[in-house]
């Protein structure tokens, strides 16, 4: 019988456990034994194997998180920690692994492909930035959650004609806090692709203001160069001259913690069962993705290689609805 396992790594996202769900049940459909790799690739690293039924994933879809556990791991970034995971797997009878993360996780991923072991990634981030899928698993819940932040911030701030900052998540990528800003009609977007000053912020609050708006709300992903302390600070300090304050609101892991939406159980039921899927055909070393409504199957050595970008024109699509 053939033996695989499967982990969640990095950063957790709403419909990793849908998607942990899947490969277990469509590995145990082919007739496979799957095993769990407890918190990432730490787990593999302290050989933290837990051997999972059908009964043992069940229930865990509608929840967000991961049954799994997930890390950061330094120790597996090296290549002693690398040929550790490999011992550890070879040790288990382990024949296949499914690697459920983002950039980082699929970097490990890929690196062990290349020592040779048999590895399958499944595209999983809340920050939309992996190459090889145009959606990535967890996006779309956090993104309603951001929504949700926005419509109420909005309620509160035009009752008190105030401007408010949200700052969503995004170390490297824009993605998340573009969409908020699109899909929740706010009047800036601060993302790290394009370099803003707080200048031309103060200047478009002061627009909505000048448009007779009741309110300005501006987003900001974390990692944009003026994020929500910068930009508090810079408020604070011009105060008097702007005549009007900016609110900040962070809203952090919150936007990690939500159940799972129906498109992100879908997503991952989806790309859980193409690993499996592709591992029965004998595919190794890609990153299970979806594009144009597709399964897909991109190389990790070009997943790796690659940078996915931002539709630059939904910035000014933003602007002009705002
Ligand atoms: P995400 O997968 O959400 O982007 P991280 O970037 O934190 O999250 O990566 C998760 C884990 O993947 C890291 O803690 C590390 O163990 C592993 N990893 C990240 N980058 C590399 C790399 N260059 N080589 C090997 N492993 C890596
Ligand atoms: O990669 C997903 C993500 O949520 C990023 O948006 C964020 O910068 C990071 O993880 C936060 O990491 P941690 O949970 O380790 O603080």
């Amino acid at each position: 019988m053939r033996k695989i396992a499967v982990l969640t790594s990095g950063g957790d996202a709403p419909g990793m456990n849908a998607a942990i769900r899947a490969v277990v049940r469509s590995g145990i459909a082919k007739g496979w034994e799957v095993y769990g790799v407890k918190n990432g690739y730490s787990g593999l690293l302290a050989g933290n194997f837990i051997h999972l039924g059908p009964r043992d994933v069940g229930g865990i879809m509608q929840r967000g998180g991961t049954m799994l556990g997930s890390a950061r791991s330094l120790e597996f970034k090296t290549d002693a920690g690398q040929k550790k995971a490999i011992r550890n797997l070879n040790s288990m009878g382990i024949e296949g692994l499914i690697v459920i993360g983002g950039n980082g996780s699929q970097t490990g991923s890929f690196k062990l492909f290349e020592s040779g072991f048999p590895v399958v990634g499944v595209a999983s981030t809340i920050d939309n930035d992996l190459y090889g899928s145009e959606i990535t698993i967890g996006v779309d819940t956090a993104l309603n959650i951001a929504l949700e932040a926005v419509d109420r911030l909005k309620i509160t701030a035009s009752s008190h004609q105030r401007a408010f900052l949200l700052e969503v998540m995004g170390r490297d990528c824009g993605y998340l806090a573009l969409m908020t800003a699109l899909a929740g009609g706010a009047e800036a977007v601060i993302i790290p692709e394009v370099p803003t000053k707080p200048e031309e912020i103060a200047k478009q609050i002061e627009e909505a203001y000048e448009k007779g708006k009741a309110h300005a709300i501006v987003i900001v992903a974390e990692g944009a160069e003026y994020n929500a302390e910068k930009l508090s600070n810079y408020f604070k300090d011009h105060h008097e001259t702007l005549g009007f304050d900016l609110r900040v609101a962070i809203l952090g892991h919150i936007q990690r913690g939500g159940d799972p939406s129906a498109y992100d159980r879908l997503l991952a039921s989806r790309l859980g069962s193409g690993a499996v899927e592709a591992m029965a055909n004998g595919i190794y070393g890609v990153l299970t993705g979806w594009i144009q409504s597709k399964i897909t199957y991109t190389p990790l050595a070009e997943v790796v290689a690659n940078k996915k970008t931002l539709d630059k024109s939904l910035i000014e699509l933003a602007a002009i609805l705002d």
